[in-house]
């Protein structure tokens, strides 16, 4: 514990003085944009390549229908492609319907890891797995274009995937796992560094490729997550100034320090590459923090749970679920107004939330773009 506090205060330090926000509104003008992550970011990926069983409620404020998406709305990613004034995504794993991927794919799954997924795992579709399938796709792509021409009403052309954006958002479950087994600080710390290279690998990949625009989230406040309370939190002694479960914050937040330092290395290596990384971890913490000032009044309960207050959370009922509890049948259901909650099921955001930290984003005061340091147009 020991180390990886002294190590989170140093870092923290050091993330303070490395940490330049450009500050400059964003501008998003991408023809399309690929997005690897978990369910974060998932629109449909999981239940389309699981058939995973969504339950009812998911959706239910904004696609009055299930749509995929851990949450009762949109995700972030939406809210980001209603910026960019291009349609949400299609998950790479939607085989029924017309998707059209002209403007993009979307890899991200529910629970996935930026390891390879093995047996335990969720799925298999782990960040490896999503690059080949962003590798099978684009060959795919190419070769039905290059036989006919009208494709490009439902595939991108060949220009945009040099031109795309390249989103990423993973990691959150690798470190989600790690703490459900005896580990050291130190182990935690070099567990860190291994996901590090995996995702910097993966970038490379991407880049040698041939793309150029990159965007990166870091992890959220992992210890603020209800399931995460429920389990980690009983003793007050675990838990921080906000509530939330400190050992899993301070390992987010070297997660974090680290996922920077690598996009600083990446674009050493990747002279062309334009690269943002989004500081979700700052803007849901003050979310988390200051909920009442931004409209909220449940800050760490989830909306779709039982248990009732604090956290309205039970690890044996996940939402939507109905369950005989000791003689008891009790279903967990959502709240009456989501809007008033940031935690939507015990792990993911509401659609409120999201939509938060998606004008947050948009500000550009939480995001760093080094490669624009030492452009004319900063002041
Ligand atoms: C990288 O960003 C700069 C500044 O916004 C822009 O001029 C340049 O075209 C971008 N590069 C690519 C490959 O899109
Ligand atoms: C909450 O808001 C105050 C006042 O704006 C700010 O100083 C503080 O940093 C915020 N908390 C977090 C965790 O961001
Ligand atoms: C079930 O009920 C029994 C008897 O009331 C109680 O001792 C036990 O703790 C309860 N178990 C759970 C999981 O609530
Ligand atoms: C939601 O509202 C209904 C009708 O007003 C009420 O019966 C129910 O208890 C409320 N549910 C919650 C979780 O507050
Ligand atoms: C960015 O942050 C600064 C300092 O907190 C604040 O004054 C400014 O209004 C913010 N900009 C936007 C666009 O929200």
């Amino acid at each position: 514990m020991a180390l990886l506090y002294i190590l989170h205060s140093l870092l923290k330090l050091a993330f303070l003085c490395s940490f330049w926000p450009t500050v400059i509104p964003l501008s998003l003008n991408y023809p399309a944009v690929f997005n690897f992550g978990d369910s974060n970011s998932d629109t449909g990926g999981l239940v389309a390549g699981k058939a995973f069983p969504m339950t009812q409620f998911n959706g239910e404020t904004y696609f009055h229908e299930p749509s995929g998406r851990f949450c009762d709305g949109r995700l972030i990613i939406d809210f980001l492609m209603e910026a960019m004034e291009l349609p949400y995504m299609n998950p790479y794993l939607e085989s029924v319907g017309s998707p059209s991927f002209q403007t993009g794919c979307n890899f991200a799954t529910g629970g996935s890891t930026i390891l390879p997924a093995n047996a335990a795992s969720t799925n298999p579709f782990s960040f490896n797995l999503q690059l080949s399938q962003f590798f099978r796709f684009k060959n795919r792509a190419l070769t039905l274009l290059s036989k006919d021409k009208e494709l490009q009403n439902y595939l991108p052309a060949e220009d945009d995937f040099n031109k795309a954006l390249y989103m990423f958002d993973i990691g959150q479950n690798d470190l989600d796992g790690v703490f459900y087994f005896p580990a050291s600080d130190e182990q935690v710390v070099a567990f860190i560094s291994k996901l590090m290279s995996e995702l910097n690998y993966g970038m490379k990949r991407l880049y040698d490729a041939g793309a150029r625009n990159f965007w990166v989230h870091n992890t959220g406040p992992l210890g603020c997550l209800p399931r995460i309370i429920a389990t980690f939190g009983k003793k007050p002694s675990n838990l921080d100034e906000h509530g939330c479960v400190a050992s899993h914050n301070r390992a987010a937040t070297v997660f974090n320090k680290k996922l920077h330092d690598m996009c600083l290395q990446f674009l050493a290596h990747s002279p062309e590459a334009n690269i943002t990384y989004v500081d979700i971890y700052s803007i849901k913490l003050n979310l988390i923090s200051n909920y009442s000032l931004y409209g909220f009044q449940q800050p760490l309960a989830a909306c779709c749970g039982y248990g009732g207050p604090p956290l309205n959370f039970d690890t044996r009922i996940a939402c939507g679920v109905t369950k005989d509890l000791n003689g008891s049948i009790v279903t967990a259901n959502p709240c009456n107004n989501t809007a008033e909650y940031i935690n939507w099921d015990g792990t993911h955001y509401t659609e409120a939330a999201n939509g938060f930290v998606a004008d947050e984003i948009l500000t550009g005061n939480y995001s760093d773009s080094p490669h624009l340091r030492n452009s004319p147009f900063l002041t």
